[in-house]
């Protein structure tokens, strides 16, 4: 069965640029931003996992490691990571697994054969640091990611972890939250939000953003 939300992210140990990786361990206490692309030597990716490497401060600024991973081998993956410097000005600085056995790509469920066969589609999974899915997103290979977005889910994540608050649609970091409808008891919220609140509707409470 495909993997939803809220359930364990599956362990493995495979090969990348960086060594063998066994996840769980490499994990650690992070976050991770386990993301796949279809395959090494093609556009969209090249102009991703560059991207990518500009991004490697802002993941561990929240605590987030970031592991790439396609079904080509570690020798591929090295020359094209040469490629991606030259043509993106910026190499890949975090690891990208190789799964010539779709070892991976299996685990989580990353080949559509409906849309590729035997490429991995662009999947990205927020791995809590209890080893938990929080988050999915799959795109076409065709279709690149926007990694200014999958920065804004990690940080609405952790907010939601840490003080009891959703995000509104668009929401941007530095934008007032939602209080979530789940929390009532005036004292708690008081200790919660000292900034105050606004109530337009009992379940919808709104409050500024708690962490700045
Ligand atoms: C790309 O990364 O450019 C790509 C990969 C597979 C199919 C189409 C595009």
């Amino acid at each position: 069965m495909a993997l939803q939300l809220g359930d364990d992210a599956p362990d493995f140990t495979v090969d990348s640029t960086e060594g063998e990786i066994s996840f769980h361990d490499w994990a650690g206490d992070s976050w991770v931003c386990l993301f796949s692309h279809p395959k090494d030597f093609t556009p969209v990716c090249t102009t991703e996992l560059g991207r990518v490497a500009t991004l490697k401060e802002a993941f561990a600024k929240r605590g987030c490691k970031i592991l790439a991973v396609s079904v080509d081998s570690v020798a591929d993956h090295k020359k094209w990571s040469e490629d991606i410097a030259e043509i993106t000005g910026h190499a890949p600085n975090y690891p990208i697994l190789a799964d010539p056995d779709r070892k991976v790509a299996g685990l989580y469920g990353m080949i559509h054969p409906n849309a590729l066969d035997t490429m991995t589609v662009r999947t990205v999974f927020w791995i809590s640091p209890n080893k938990k899915i929080r988050a999915m997103l799959t795109y076409p290979a065709p279709t690149g990611r926007n990694f200014d977005e999958i920065l804004r889910v990690l940080d609405a994540l952790q907010l939601t972890d840490q003080y009891s608050v959703a995000t509104p649609v668009d929401w941007r970091d530095g934008q007032d939250v939602i209080i979530v409808p789940s929390l009532t008891d005036p004292e708690e919220m008081k200790k919660k939000f000292p900034k105050g609140w606004k109530e337009e509707r009992p379940y919808y409470r709104t409050t500024p953003q708690p962490n700045l």
